[in-house]
C-alpha cells in the first residue's frame, strides 16, 4: 500500500481524524534529526477536540506503525510545538515503542522484525 492511500483509507474512517500529515522517503540531513535516513515523518496527526480521549489516536496510530512496521520503516516525530516537549504526548507515543533520543525533542520508532536477509 503507498503512503498517500493509507493516509486516504485513515481519513475516510475516522470523522475526527482532522489532520494526518506524513512523510516518506526523505533522504538527506533533517534538521534536528541530522544524519541520513530513510523512513517515515509523523509531521502531525489531530484528534478533534471532542473526540479526545476516547481511543481514536490509539487505533489510527496502530495502523500507521502496522504499516511502518511491513515496510521496515522508522518512524520520526516531534512530541510537541518547537522547542516544547509536551510530556503527554511522550507517554501517549511510547505507548507505542517509541523512545524519546537522548538530548533530543525527537521521538523514534523502529520496525518489530526485521526481514530475513
Ligand atoms: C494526541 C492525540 C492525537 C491523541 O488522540 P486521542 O484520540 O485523544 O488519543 P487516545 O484516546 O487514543 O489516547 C489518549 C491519550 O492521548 C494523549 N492525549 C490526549 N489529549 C491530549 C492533549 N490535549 N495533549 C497531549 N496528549 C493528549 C494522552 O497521552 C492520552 O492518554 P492519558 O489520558 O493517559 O494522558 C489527540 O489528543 C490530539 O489531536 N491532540 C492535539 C494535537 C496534537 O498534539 N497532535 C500530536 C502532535 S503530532
Amino acid at each position: 500500500m503507498r503512503l498517500q492511500t493509507l493516509i486516504k483509507n485513515l481519513l475516510n474512517k475516522y470523522d475526527a481524524l482532522l489532520v494526518c500529515d506524513i512523510y516518506e522517503d526523505a533522504i538527506g540531513p533533517a534538521g534536528s534529526i541530522g544524519g541520513y535516513w530513510h523512513g517515515l515523518i509523523l509531521e502531525m496527526i489531530v484528534i478533534h477536540e471532542d473526540s479526545r480521549c476516547k481511543g481514536i489516536g490509539t487505533k489510527v496510530m496502530k495502523e500507521i506503525c502496522k504499516y511502518a512496521d511491513e515496510k521496515q520503516y522508522p518512524i520520526y516525530l516531534r512530541p510537541g510545538f518547537k522547542k516544547y516537549t509536551n510530556h503527554r504526548l511522550v507517554r501517549f507515543y511510547k505507548r507505542f515503542g517509541f523512545c524519546l533520543l537522548p538530548k533530543a525533542i525527537v521521538m523514534s520508532r523502529h520496525p518489530k522484525q526485521r526481514k530475513n536477509p
